[in-house]
């Protein structure tokens, strides 16, 4: 189907009407289509009615390979969607796509051919919708030792273009600010361990859902250690526990250390990693029936590859046990109760073996919360409910509720309850128990 031309009629068209020089006077504008639409392409001409005039498909990857569709008003290609109409009056091509495919997709030309080496074109593109789509190429899971760089990728296909965003998990901030960045690289050029966690690339052309892919953003740092309580104090015969806590990554290990012997589980200590908590892990050591060369100055250590980290716990001895661990590791009668419960805080059944002396006693308002914080030492809580009258004229709270068990109160908040509408106040107590051994 190459166009033949009679070459020298034509130069003389030519020469004679040279002012006449065929012209593409209009093409369709650029088309996006849905998939299985109709779409007409046209193309209007002047002065052409001695060249062929054609319309032919390129692919933008295959420049090279055209597709003819059309020489004049004479179809091509077989296919049964593809038609052309030509209208004599606006000398007007027009070539009809049905059911469009998305291999329809690409440049379409008119041209208008001079001679075998002359011609004038006009092209269009014709676009289907296609929903986004994430390229492999996008990033997943990065590992990067903090304060280096690091750049998370993201590439989309789809009709029209997917535009890119970047947030991460909870819109939490990111590390180039606010919540949300647009793009297909996020650029972080010093990442901090804060910087770690999931972040979404999202591809959104509004055809269809939105695309969405989960880049997990692992940052290596050095262990950080501290001690959850420095000072630990503890009888001579019963149980302390020293416990540090790691933020590290990648996981280190934790070695428990004293005058530069190395710690293991034997029948004087027992180590109790916890399960990590993302990036924090808590180590426990237990000093079994503390004897007295067991008090001085312990060393929780953890090391990873890229550094390590040391916190100092000192176990020091004092006369009266402390509770934790004391009070849970059964030196005391079965029947004894450390804590004050109800009965215990009964004036008859006032237990026999603890002297309770108030250091502080607090009153609250509705709403009102109150926290205590651990001492390090043999402090309970009792939580006292005021009588029904108002709080300062109230008499001495009759009934002991809720003892903190015995444990540090480090976690106990209080509040009064908004719903007890006829309570007043709620008062609490810092009692501080004289416990006896009533081993027996
Ligand atoms: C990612 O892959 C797509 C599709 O294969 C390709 O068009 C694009 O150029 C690639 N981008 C990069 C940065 O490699
Ligand atoms: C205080 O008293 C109210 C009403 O008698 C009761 O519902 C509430 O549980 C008590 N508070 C505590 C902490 O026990
Ligand atoms: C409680 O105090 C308020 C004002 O502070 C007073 O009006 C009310 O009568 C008091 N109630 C009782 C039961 O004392």
């Amino acid at each position: 189907m190459k166009p033949h031309f009679p070459f020298t009629f034509m130069c003389l068209i030519c020469l004679t009407q040279s002012e006449r020089t065929p012209t593409i006077v209009g093409i369709t504008e650029n088309q996006i289509r849905n998939l299985g639409s109709t779409v007409e392409l046209s193309c209007s001409v002047l002065y052409s009615q001695d060249f062929p005039v054609m319309w032919m498909k390129v692919d933008r990857e295959r420049t090279s390979d055209p597709l003819y569709l059309s020489s004049d008003s004479t179809p091509l290609i077989s296919d049964s969607r593809f038609s052309l109409r030509y209208d004599k009056s606006s000398t007007t091509y027009t070539l009809q796509i049905r059911d469009i495919q998305s291999s329809d997709s690409g440049i379409y030309k008119c041209i208008i051919f001079l001679s075998q080496i002359n011609y004038i074109s006009k092209e269009m593109e014709l676009s289907v919708y296609s929903p986004p789509l994430i390229y492999d190429n996008s990033s997943s899971t990065i590992v990067v030792s903090e304060s280096n760089p690091v750049n998370l990728e993201c590439y989309a296909g789809g009709t029209p273009k997917p535009l890119i965003s970047w947030k991460r998990e909870n819109d939490a901030l990111l590390p180039t600010g606010g919540a949300v960045y647009r793009g297909n690289v996020l650029k972080i050029n010093s990442v901090k361990k804060d910087d770690r966690g999931t972040y979404y690339c999202i591809a959104d052309n509004k055809v269809g859902e939105v695309v969405k892919k989960s880049i997990a953003l692992e940052v290596e740092f050095p262990p950080n250690v501290m001690a959850n309580r420095q000072w630990v104090q503890q009888a001579v015969n019963y149980d302390a526990d020293l416990e540090c806590r790691v933020e590290a990554f990648p996981a280190p290990t934790i070695v428990w250390s004293k005058d530069d012997i190395t710690l293991s589980n034997n029948q004087h200590y027992k180590i109790t990693p916890t399960t990590p908590i993302g990036q924090y892990r808590d180590s426990m050591l237990r000093v079994i029936k503390v004897g007295p060369g067991q008090y001085g100055t312990y060393l929780c250590k953890a090391v990873n590859k890229l550094g390590e980290s040391t916190a100092k716990i000192y176990l020091q001895e004092v006369d009266d046990p402390v509770c934790p661990p004391a009070c849970g590791s059964g030196h005391y009668s079965a029947g004894t109760t450390l804590a004050p419960t109800k009965s215990t805080m009964d004036k008859e059944s006032k237990a026999a073996e603890m002297e309770t002396d108030v250091l502080t006693k607090i009153l609250l308002e509705e709403s009102e919360t109150f926290e205590l914080f651990y001492k390090p030492s043999y402090f309970n809580v009792v939580e006292l409910n005021a009588s029904e009258e108002n709080s300062t004229t109230a008499k001495e709270p009759q009934v002991a509720v809720a003892p903190v068990q015995c444990k540090p109160a480090s976690d106990k908040v209080f509040k009064k309850d908004k719903s007890a509408q006829t309570l007043r106040s709620q008062s609490i107590m810092v009692v501080k128990h004289k416990f006896t051994n009533t081993t027996g």
